[in-house]
């Protein structure tokens, strides 16, 4: 994983100073989330691990911490996935096609997928998580070979605010992922299942605890219910990882704006294990 420490002059410096991306595509995904393809000078690849962010910035107008929605399998660009939120967030959705960005990064610590190689996997994902959990998933998919069996699970508010639906109606007709998806709230054309994201686990099969990764990314109140589930099954502790989202402003360590307990969530996190995590009560709750 990248960190201002172990990286090379050129990408430290992308740390500190931002590079321009161009926006190479801006697509609508619901009232609050836009989808942007980005491509750095001369198509040079992020560098990023599934799981790491970059801080987006626009001159003039501030920065933002925002996890990277694609895999580094996918080529010369890289997706993000962004809900207009306040003073920053705002001010990118109005952007255009042809526009660029600022980007620090790949910053903090993303998942150590070398010790999910051969293992099965399970994702558990809901709202604005899935933006993060994409880029595993897409990883995982890219790179089929390296892993076991392969389940995911995706929960959303109503049918509207799901992330992705074109990845959604893939991920459905697909036999590499045994994809489920559920909605708290559905509509009048929703077809698919009800409830909230927990209720999902009874799709799954018997499953190898040891054998057995589970990764948790979504709000607070949905984590506190899905490790309950997850540790129900006997997965040890440190088989499950968790995505920490945290107030941030530099994203290298220096400012303490993410900080809980003793670490810095921007370099030690945003993925942690979930022993690692227990230890960080406080944030979860
Ligand atoms: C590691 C990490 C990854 C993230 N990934 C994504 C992503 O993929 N997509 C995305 O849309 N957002 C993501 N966020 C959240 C995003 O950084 C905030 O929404 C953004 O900073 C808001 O900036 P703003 O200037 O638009 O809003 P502001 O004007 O700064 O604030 C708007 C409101 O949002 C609150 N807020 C700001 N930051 C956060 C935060 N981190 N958590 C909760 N509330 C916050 C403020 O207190 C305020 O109430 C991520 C945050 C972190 C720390
Ligand atoms: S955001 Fe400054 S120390 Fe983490």
């Amino acid at each position: 994983m990248t960190t201002v420490q172990d990286q090379t002059p050129k990408q430290a410096e992308s740390m500190y100073v931002p590079e321009p991306a161009k926006i190479v595509s801006m697509t609508k995904l619901t009232d609050m989330e836009m989808h942007y393809k980005l491509r750095l000078p001369e198509g040079r690849p992020l560098g990023h691990q599934p799981g790491q962010f970059v801080q987006v910035s626009l001159l003039g107008v501030g920065e933002c911490p925002i996890s990277i929605c694609s895999s580094p399998t996918q080529g010369d660009t890289f997706e993000l996935c962004i809900r207009r939120a306040g003073r920053v967030t705002e001010r990118l959705h109005q952007l255009s096609e042809g526009d660029t960005i600022g980007i620090r990064g790949p910053m903090g610590h993303g998942f150590d997928v070398s010790e999910m190689h051969g293992k099965d996997i399970v994702i558990i994902s809901g709202g604005l998580g899935m933006a993060p959990a994409r880029s595993l998933v897409q990883y995982i998919l890219d790179e089929r070979s390296r892993f076991g069996r392969f389940f995911l699970l995706y929960g959303g508010r109503t049918p509207e605010e799901l992330l992705f639906k074109e990845d959604v109606v893939r991920w459905r007709e697909s036999d590499a992922v045994d994809f489920h998806v559920t909605v708290d709230r559905p509509d009048k054309g929703w077809r698919g299942k009800t409830g909230v994201v927990t209720t999902l686990f009874k799709e799954l099969p018997k499953l190898d605890p040891a054998e057995t990764q589970a990764v948790i990314i979504g709000p607070p109140i949905m984590f506190k219910f899905v490790v309950l589930e997850i540790l129900s099954r006997r997965i040890p502790q440190s088989n499950i990882y968790c995505s920490l989202e945290r107030q941030m402003k530099c994203g290298v360590g220096k400012c303490g704006h993410c900080q809980a307990n003793n670490v810095y969530v921007c370099q030690d996190g945003p993925v942690f294990k979930y022993a690692q995590l227990k230890a960080l009560r406080e944030s979860v709750e």
